[in-house]
């Protein structure tokens, strides 16, 4: 009897991951046949809903919070795989990654993701993952900024461990080479094109001096200034930024739209006014990204729609689906 009642609900589960992925099969990446949007639709139909409403209220409480929310989700995929890592403490037995230099004194909504949580825990227990809660507020952010949607694949779950090591070598740092970058891109399958529409997150959110003070006083250790950086840009951005002290002082991304996902960003970087270093070399080191930045400064909606593309790819991140991994009852914690 429940051994039927498990095949029915088997193969009812096999039906709607093949009807959710058949339309979108061709363009997609093997790996993405693990998850499908409609994962929880039985099990916590409410789960997106909830999700959107609770990040829709952080972001009307502080505009920036989309920014972060955004960013947790690539901070995560990039270690170990999209599966809630970034989020665990500090244990005696495993250090968290919010310490890695990525991520400490720069990574942060992790109190919203603990809210929308406990509303999940309320409306479903033991159901939604970290993992897959943080890949729906990425979305919800970028289309409260203003920003494409895409339907999100769910059903991933989330790790007993993290990996500071792996926090502190596989995200990109903002004074790495062109070709570092890349590098650590295509680590996790994802291409130039992925590299060029995803850093065009950074058209919403804040970077802190320390992350660019290098490109105003001593690029290239001549005691000279970034010379692809515009001067009267850069002399601005030196009155806030000083050669030492104001590490954590807070600047735009994206000066001109800071708050909204539009193409502005991919317009600064042809006017010579990125802000970090792995913004700007993606139109001094490369002619394929020169393009790129040129088409998506140009044409908002192809920005838009290979955003949307190359967020589903980096949300495949190598997930812990079926019976691996553990859905956690706090984001911060491993189950006891
Ligand atoms: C291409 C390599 C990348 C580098 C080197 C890089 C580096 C950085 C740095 C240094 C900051 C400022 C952090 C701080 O000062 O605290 C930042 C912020 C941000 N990054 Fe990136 N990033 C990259 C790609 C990405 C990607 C792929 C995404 C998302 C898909 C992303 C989303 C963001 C967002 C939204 C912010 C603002 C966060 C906030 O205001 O809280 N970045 N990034
Ligand atoms: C990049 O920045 C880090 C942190 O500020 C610094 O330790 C490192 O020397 C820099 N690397 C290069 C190549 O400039
Ligand atoms: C610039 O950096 C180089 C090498 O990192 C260092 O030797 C030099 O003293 C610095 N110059 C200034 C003016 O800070």
């Amino acid at each position: 009897m429940t051994f039927i009642r498990m095949a029915q609900s088997l193969s009812f589960v096999m039906v709607v991951a093949l009807l959710a992925f058949s339309p979108l099969c061709s363009s997609q990446a093997s790996g993405s046949a693990y998850l499908y949007p409609q994962f929880y639709d039985r099990s916590c139909p409410k789960a997106v809903e909830i999700v959107k409403s609770v990040v829709a209220k952080a972001v009307a409480r502080e505009a920036r919070m989309a920014a972060s929310l955004l960013r947790l989700h690539f901070h995560d995929c990039f270690v170990k795989g999209c599966d809630a890592s970034i989020l665990l403490d500090t244990t005696g037995t495993m250090i968290s990654e919010k310490n890695s230099i990525p991520n400490r004194n720069s990574a942060r909504g992790f109190e919203v993701i603990d809210e929308i949580k406990s509303a999940l825990e309320k409306e479903c227990p033991h159901t939604v993952s970290c993992a897959d809660i943080m890949a729906l507020a990425a979305r919800d952010s970028t289309v409260l900024t203003g920003g494409p949607s895409w339907d999100v694949p769910l059903g991933r779950r989330d790790s007993r461990d993290a990996s500071l090591s792996g926090s502190n070598s596989n995200i990109p740092a903002p004074n790495n080479t062109f070709q570092t970058i890349l590098t650590k891109f295509k680590l996790k399958k994802l291409n130039i094109v992925d590299m060029v529409a995803l850093s065009g997150s950074h058209t919403i959110g804040n970077a802190r001096c320390t992350t660019f003070r290098q490109r105003l006083y001593n690029q290239s250790g001549n005691g000279q200034p970034d010379f692809s950086l515009v001067h009267s840009y850069a002399a601005q951005l030196r009155t806030r930024c000083p050669k030492s002290g104001g590490d954590q002082n807070l600047f735009f991304l994206d000066f001109v739209s800071p708050t909204k996902f539009d193409n502005s960003y991919f317009k600064n970087l042809l006017a010579n006014k990125g802000l970090l270093s792995s913004d700007q070399i993606l139109t001094t080191q490369s002619a394929v990204s020169l393009e790129l930045v040129k088409k998506y400064a140009a044409n908002c909606e192809l920005f838009f729609e290979q955003f949307a593309k190359s967020m589903l790819k980096m949300g495949n991140i190598s997930p812990l689906t079926g019976s691996r991994g553990v859905i956690r009852k706090n984001c911060r914690k491993i189950n006891t």
